[in-house]
């Protein structure tokens, strides 16, 4: 039997657990595992090369990818199936292991039904944003930057007596921004899925101020709506993907301007996807290749492995990644009783 497995999308860490996952239940099995290298892009131009256990050795604590990753999508730089299927013809692949986000996990789940090539996915995104699963991979790790990084401003701010704001990843959803915010003890969380005053969040810092405490702490979501209700954007990048950033700019000359307080931006950008993945993220991406090797060596398709619980399960991939998960309000609750 023989599988391919590709990392896809923005990369994060833990890819390499996954991959390392996959790669040590296959050949354990004497399954033969090919690596695609660059996302789809490699697919799609036939760069594959086998690996094997000895390959994977010592990856565990490596960020990034080992295949390398792109932002190309079979769908928007290609014509679907048609332009993947020389290279799974040409090297007998029978079954995709895709580890990706929830645009990667929609191509494949396109292609899936499109193709008779079988397709398992992995969700991995620092956003935490694809559905039915608890986390996706990436995501711990990426919080944990945060709050070491919020750690280490807040001291800089406490000792100038100044307000931050820290403007963090996440694309449409604030999952990193309150997760860390609340770890982090940030004053203010300002997130996409939770309605934001900006007059009401200059009188508080005021009045924490007035109340002896004289620095703020503010976590901004990259999607979350600027003072002027619009989201801050960057243009396009080469794919097509509206890029997102800058709202913590205007965040922080808002709060200024109304407060006269002095403030300064921090924004984490790349930092929040690089470097070594935590325990969390290792374990997690370990069982998710192992669990998607088992799929595959099963002969199953069109099955995402997730995290439900303590368990690592198989759930429906279409289904999964229909929508964007937003953050849930649970979290938008406990955020809010720390607030300023
Ligand atoms: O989806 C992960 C992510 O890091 C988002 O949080 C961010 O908006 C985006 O990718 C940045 O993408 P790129 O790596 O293409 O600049």
């Amino acid at each position: 039997m023989t599988i391919g497995v590709l990392t896809a999308g923005g990369d994060c860490p833990g890819l390499n657990a996954a991959i390392r996952g996959v790669v040590g239940r296959a050949t354990a099995d004497g399954t033969q595992v090919l690596g695609i290298e660059s996302g789809w892009q490699g697919l799609m131009a036939g760069k594959i090369r086998p690996i094997t256990r000895d390959d994977v050795r010592g990856i565990l604590p490596l960020g990034g990818t080992i295949l390398g990753t792109s932002r190309t999508d079979p769908y928007v730089q290609g014509d679907g199936y048609p332009s993947i299927a020389p290279a799974i013809e040409m090297w007998g692949i029978e079954t995709l292991i895709v580890i990706g986000g929830d645009g990667s996990l929609r191509s494949a789940s396109q292609l899936e039904r499109e193709g008779p090539v079988n397709i398992i996915g992995i969700p991995k995104t620092i956003d935490n944003d694809v559905g039915d699963t608890d986390y996706t991979l990436g995501f711990h790790t990426a919080v944990q930057i945060v709050v070491d990084a919020l750690d280490r401003l807040t001291t800089t701010a406490e000792s100038h007596n100044r307000v931050m704001v820290v403007e963090v990843m996440g694309r449409t959803t604030g999952w990193i921004a309150a997760a860390a915010g609340i770890a982090g003890g940030a004053e203010a969380i300002l997130v996409p899925e939770a309605e934001i005053d900006y007059a009401d969040l200059a009188d508080r810092v005021v009045k924490r101020h007035k109340a002896g405490h004289a620095y703020s702490m503010v976590v901004v979501a990259e999607g979350a709506p600027g003072p002027s209700g619009d989201t801050a954007t960057r243009g396009e990048d080469a794919f097509g993907f509206e890029m997102l950033g800058g709202v913590g700019d205007q965040v922080a000359s808002n709060l200024s301007e109304q407060t006269g307080f002095e403030t300064r931006v921090m924004t984490l950008g790349y930092l929040q996807r690089g470097g070594t993945p935590t325990a969390f993220d290792r374990l997690l991406g370990t069982r998710f290749g192992v669990k998607a090797a088992e799929l595959a060596i099963e002969g199953r398709s069109g099955l995402m492995v997730a995290l439900k619980g303590r368990d690592i399960v198989a759930v429906d991939m279409e289904q999964a990644c229909s929508e964007i998960r937003d953050l849930g309000q649970d979290l938008v609750r406990t955020a809010s009783w720390f607030v300023v």
